[in-house]
């Protein structure tokens, strides 16, 4: 056997010249010019320790904490500094999960199993609620009760409740947002959480995005309603290490009052000849690399760290607030709780040219459709990492603003709008669904891939009905999805 690295099927220089070259189509993850999907603390000593951190555990297991005891041991010291940092009591347990969307579907599990009694559980979730818990609902059998938010755009306690009350027996969960995707701002906690609690029903506060700012924009003096474990009635908590725990992706926690509320949670199963399964995860084998590169980075940056870096990003907010108010034509949708803002256009530029001309002037905003007479809105996660370039990015802002307007508006094929204005996709055949990604410029002539200048693609989702949004991107997810072959 060669001890060489010699062996035929061993090409490590060629492999990773090859990823490095493919990942350089993709966006940054670093720089804080990317405002969606990344979080970036903008300190490389901090991202390296949490790179180096993955690598080290990436093969390790996290199946079963007593083969793998450093692992538990990372775990149990996340989900105590989370504990003290949301306020919560003694008695608070969690559990680390591969990311928001694991912790907001076992929140949803848990509430659903801690009720053998319900036949057909409901739960009562805001508008604004992240769809993940709509995937919830549908995964686990949850009807998911859909209260409109307020004029506000945070979650209206008289109508949640009324919907509560309209079957209470039913209902096992209601879900609030800390600070919602959408709109970055608080649902009003104090008004839902107790009376779901005197109703006995769950109350899970959906803090994915703001676990690790909100408690820090708190310390730092600024305006943030409770919604804590300090509120009487919130059961549990998910909050998202790898947002704005600036960790590597891959990590998110689960916090329940009580060990009582996580035990549904927990999944074992010894009626089989292998080894008892016994999950608390939807996940059975799983890497420890995320949990340790979370580990890491928390260690790493500390109270302080992140207390220092919630001073810039909120730094950063404030100043694109500011900044966004001041250019003609752009305007802040509602003032943000937190490190998102959602930014509206009014009817001189589409706010989707806006998206892309920032893409072509290097940075990356995320354009969010209209819903239920709620404008399309222009979303910013802004991280630590943005202060630096928060100049540059209100001047990209401007230009990209000036740009749209002198643009003009986009337009839909009239025929196309006409199709998918009355059409509905459950009848759509596989022909109709081509047609319709072609006349959108998402495929034809064999090759699929998404066009530089997106604002056409998102002019027509915009007129289309969420459900046709939905079939058209899956049709399109699934044709991109191909293996290559040969
Ligand atoms: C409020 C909220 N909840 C849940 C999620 C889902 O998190 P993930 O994408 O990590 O699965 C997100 C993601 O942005 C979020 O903003």
């Amino acid at each position: 056997m060669s001890t060489t690295g010699s062996h035929p099927a061993h090409h490590p220089g060629d492999a990773l010249d090859r990823l490095r070259a493919m990942q350089a189509a993709d966006l940054p993850v670093h720089g804080g010019r990317t405002l969606a999907y990344v979080y970036d603390s903008g300190l490389a000593d901090v991202d390296r320790i949490g790179r180096e951190a993955v690598a080290a555990y990436a093969g390790s297991n996290g199946l079963d904490p007593t083969a793998f005891p450093s692992l538990l041991q990372m775990e149990n010291d996340l989900v105590g500094f989370a504990a003290d940092l949301l306020d919560g009591p003694a008695t608070v347990v969690g559990t680390v999960t591969s990311g928001g969307t694991e912790s907001c579907l076992l929140a949803v599990q848990g509430a659903r199993d801690s009720r053998p009694d319900v036949d057909r559980p409901r739960m009562v979730v805001p508008s604004t609620v992240h769809a993940a818990f709509l995937k919830a609902a549908h995964y686990f059998g949850v009807e998911a009760v859909v209260v409109p938010v307020g004029a506000d755009y945070r979650a209206d306690p008289a109508a949640m409740l009324a919907a509560v009350d309209a079957d209470p027996e039913r209902t096992v969960l209601v879900v609030v947002s800390a600070p919602s995707y959408a709109h970055g701002v608080v649902d009003p906690v104090r008004e839902i959480a107790p009376a779901a609690a005197a109703r006995g029903i769950r109350c899970h506060v959906d803090a994915c995005i703001g676990g690790w700012v909100l408690p820090y924009a708190a310390r730092l003096g600024r305006d943030v309603p409770p919604w804590t474990f300090a509120v009487e009635g919130v059961t549990s908590i998910s909050a998202d290490l790898h947002k704005y725990g600036y960790a590597p992706k891959g990590t998110s926690l689960l916090l329940h009052r009580t060990p009582e509320h996580r035990r549904p949670q927990y999944f074992a199963y010894a009626d089989w000849p292998g080894y008892t399964m016994l999950n608390s995860t939807l996940q059975s084998t799983k890497s420890g690399g995320p949990l340790a590169g979370a580990w890491a980075v928390v260690r790493s940056l500390g109270d302080t760290g992140y207390e220092l870096l919630s001073r810039e990003v909120f730094e950063a907010v404030d100043a694109i607030v500011a900044g966004a108010t001041d250019i003609a034509g752009l305007s802040v949708l509602t003032p943000p709780d937190s490190t998102l803002v959602a930014l509206v256009t009014d009817g001189s530029c589409d706010p989707f040219t806006v998206c892309d001309e920032m893409g072509a002037r290097g940075w990356y905003v995320q354009p969010q459709l209209s819903y239920a007479g709620q404008p399309a809105t222009i979303h910013l996660s802004v991280s630590a990492a943005t202060l630096a370039g928060v100049d540059d990015l209100l001047t990209a802002l401007s230009d990209s603003v000036a740009a749209a307007v002198a643009a003009g508006p986009v337009t839909v094929d009239p025929e196309v709008a006409a199709f998918i204005g009355v059409l509905d996709p459950n009848t759509l055949t596989d022909a109709d669904f081509d047609g319709l990604l072609a006349a959108a410029g998402l495929a034809g002539g064999g090759d699929l891939a998404l066009p530089e200048r997106m604002a056409e693609v998102n002019a027509m989702l915009d007129l289309a009905s969420p459900r046709m949004r939905e079939a058209l991107l899956v049709a399109f997810l699934d044709r991109l999805q191909r293996p290559s072959r040969g």
